[in-house]
């Protein structure tokens, strides 16, 4: 892969491997040596042989197809708000696939989804004082393993056509870098706005652990999800995996 991307300071140096376990466990690794480091450094795998997903799922990660890439950026904000990077992040996914095809939506905490099938993935990993922002985005991929099937898509199956993957890397990296300046510049409220705006998230019904159906309201500053119970008690989620989304 050769890679020009028009950036500021978003992928200036990056490490390409032809096969590797995880980009994001390759940047932690790096970081551990490396404690002083200049922020937008890149690392992209053609393949992973052990992608890793939220909640210690597996990315399945085949060679020559998607985009598998872990950004290493520094704690600009306080601890408890790191949450609110992927929001930012998510917003540049979105924008991404949405330049090839219309359909893309958002859904908390931070998927990208086309017709409501997942399309991409956020991984947000602390080491030391940099944080591991991992993107997955599917792009020419044809066939998912059985149990994805009715949950996952790629770029690809969506347009009919195979894309270019370099120039879905370059769009990627100028809509993180400039969503993340934005975010820096102008701080979580006007991020959550927007996101709460494409996710369609408020006002929809859910089933939450307890089997209670409550109303979702918004994101909190530390990125859970507000709802608001029948009798108007209001709670909060941290993971998507609590959450059943009902319409
Ligand atoms: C999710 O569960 O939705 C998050 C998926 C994140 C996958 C990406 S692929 C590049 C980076 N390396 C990994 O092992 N995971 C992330």
């Amino acid at each position: 892969m050769k890679l020009t991307p028009r950036t500021k300071w978003l992928g200036h140096e990056i490490f390409f491997f032809k096969s590797t376990n995880s980009t994001n466990t390759q940047a932690k690794e790096w970081l551990k040596k490396n404690p002083h480091f200049e922020k937008g450094i890149v690392f992209i795998a053609d393949e992973q042989t052990e992608g890793r997903g939220r909640y210690k799922r597996t990315w399945f990660s085949p060679p020559e197809t998607n985009l598998y890439l872990s950004i290493l950026l520094k704690e600009e904000t306080i601890p408890q708000n790191l949450p609110q990077i992927t929001f930012p992040i998510s917003l540049a996914v979105y924008e991404t696939c949405q330049k090839e095809i219309d359909g893309v939506g958002l859904k908390w905490p931070n998927d990208v989804l086309i017709h409501n099938k997942k399309v991409a993935g956020i991984l947000l990993e602390r080491e030391k004082n940099g944080l591991v922002v991992g993107i997955g985005l599917n792009v020419n991929q044809k066939e998912f393993p059985k149990d994805l099937k009715t949950l996952a898509t790629s770029l690809s199956l969506q347009t009919k056509k195979d894309l270019n993957r370099e120039n879905v890397l370059h769009t990627l990296l100028e809509k993180t870098e400039q969503w993340y300046d934005y975010y820096l510049k102008n701080g979580f409220q006007p991020i959550k706005e927007l996101w709460l705006g494409k996710s369609l998230i408020k006002g929809k019904k859910a089933r939450i652990q307890s089997g209670e159906i409550v109303t979702l309201i918004d994101l909190y500053e530390d990125g859970s999800l507000i709802y608001e119970e029948k009798n108007k008690t209001r709670g909060r989620l941290f993971s998507g995996d609590e959450i059943c989304y009902l319409s």
